[in-house]
């Protein structure tokens, strides 16, 4: 079986805020957060944003740049750890907005970051098996990463979507879904009680456990795949890792280097890694989707060199469960992507006065009576790009 993406799709909120300005704002050299962490602007999401609008306008992305029918998805899954509701999906509020057929399986995955990769294998199986009978699947990864205002976290937040239609004959990506490497632990580096809108984070042990995993997933995709080739990563042409920050990705790529035998495991870095990095390090993190956002990014600047090619991706979760996997990039991958950059360039640039106003206005919606309808319900609106209007009766108001 030759499943895999067939067309990506994201969304992002309209505004960023330079980390150059929350540098000076906290006191912090910008350097720290420019090269220390490796981003320079994150993704601030207004009170209108929340997963669900992200998802949705990421999901309509998809379809449209895939020039995919709603009536050809048969299995709708969103990923995520900032839901807006502990029983109903984000993927229900998606599938209704966007009008997806009512003869699809829709649900929500999670595991911190590694929910759309959870999502993803699922679609996969259900295709491989047979059992998706011609339709394909969407595949959502949808967050908003927050950590709280003057936290060591804070340079770490950002918000987006990013979505992938999963089909057996794919336009974007092959791949292999029978071999891969996992590792999971119960581990407490990040975490959100129920009751908590915002993470605790144990910061540089997260960075352990991530660690721990790149090593743990690596020797099993080892072990599983047949080869003969002495430095086994050196079969790819690009090695992409979730990226909650792109030093983490270097350290990420160091250690799986040094795991492969390599005695210098950083010399491959700009070659391989750091084209992979452009994007995120202007959205920030968005948790399930950074991975996704990071391979979008890369096929919207690089995908010609890259056609043929084979890539592997590594996925990671805090809590804990991983996943290192590898795809072929197919010729033409980039063809409806062209005006991702542009899309992102043309953000509006806040301030960190704006910012934190966003951050208690969201905070404010969230808990807001809405004199609004409930559109939902009608199930006959269909909305590509919806707003969060507030609640009524605990029941969220899009318009
Ligand atoms: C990642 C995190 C722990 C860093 O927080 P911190 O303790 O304030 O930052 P540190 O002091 O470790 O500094 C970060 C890096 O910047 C470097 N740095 C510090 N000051 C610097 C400066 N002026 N110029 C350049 N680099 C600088 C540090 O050396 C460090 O690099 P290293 O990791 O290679 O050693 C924090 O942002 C966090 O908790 N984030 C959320 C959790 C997360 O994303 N985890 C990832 C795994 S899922």
């Amino acid at each position: 079986m030759t499943s895999g993406i067939d067309a990506l799709g994201f969304a992002i909120p309209n505004r960023y805020l330079s980390l150059t300005d929350l540098a000076l704002a906290r006191g912090v050299p910008a350097s720290k957060y420019t090269e220390g962490i490796g981003t320079r602007a994150m993704a601030v999401p207004g009170p209108d944003d929340d997963t669900v609008t992200l998802a949705t306008r990421a999901a309509a992305d998809a379809l449209a740049r895939g020039k995919i029918d709603p009536s050809e998805i048969g299995m709708l899954v969103v990923g995520t750890e900032t839901a807006v509701d502990h029983s109903k999906p984000v993927a229900s509020f998606v599938q209704g907005l966007l009008g997806l057929p009512s003869g699809c399986r829709v649900f929500e995955t999670k595991h911190a970051c590694y929910g759309g990769t959870a999502g993803l294998f699922a679609a996969l199986d259900w295709i491989d098996a047979g059992r998706s009978k011609g339709k394909k699947a969407l595949v959502v990864c949808s967050d908003i990463a927050r950590y709280g205002l003057r936290t060591p976290g804070e340079p770490t937040q950002g918000a987006g979507a990013v979505a992938f239609v999963v089909s057996e004959s794919p336009r974007v990506l092959t791949i292999d879904g029978a071999t891969t490497g996992r590792y999971s632990a119960h581990v407490f580096d990040f975490w959100r009680p129920l009751d908590r809108k915002d993470a605790l984070v144990d910061g540089r042990y997260s960075v352990e456990c991530y660690l721990d995993a790149v090593r743990g997933a690596f020797r099993s995709f080892r072990g599983e795949s047949a080869t003969s080739e002495s430095r086994f990563s050196d079969r790819y042409a690009a090695m992409l890792y979730h990226v909650p920050y792109g030093k983490m990705a270097r350290k990420a790529h160091s250690t799986l280097r040094a795991e492969d035998g390599d005695p210098s495991p950083d010399l491959t870095f700009d070659s391989l890694v750091a084209p992979s990095l452009v994007l995120p390090s202007l959205v920030g993190n968005i948790y399930t989707g950074s991975l996704y956002l990071a391979l979008l990014g890369l096929l919207a600047t690089d995908g010609e060199r890259l056609a043929g090619k084979r890539v592997s991706l590594f996925s990671y979760g805090s809590g804990s469960c991983a996943e290192l996997f590898e795809g072929v990039v197919m010729p033409g991958a980039e063809g409806s992507l062209a005006d991702v950059m542009g899309i992102v360039e043309a953000r509006e640039r806040i301030d960190v006065a704006t910012y934190e106003a966003l951050f208690a206005e969201r905070d404010a919606r969230d808990s807001r009576d809405s004199r609004e309808p409930v559109h939902v319900e009608a199930a006959t609106v269909r909305m590509r790009d919806p707003r969060f209007l507030g609640s009524r009766e605990g029941k969220r108001i899009y318009g």
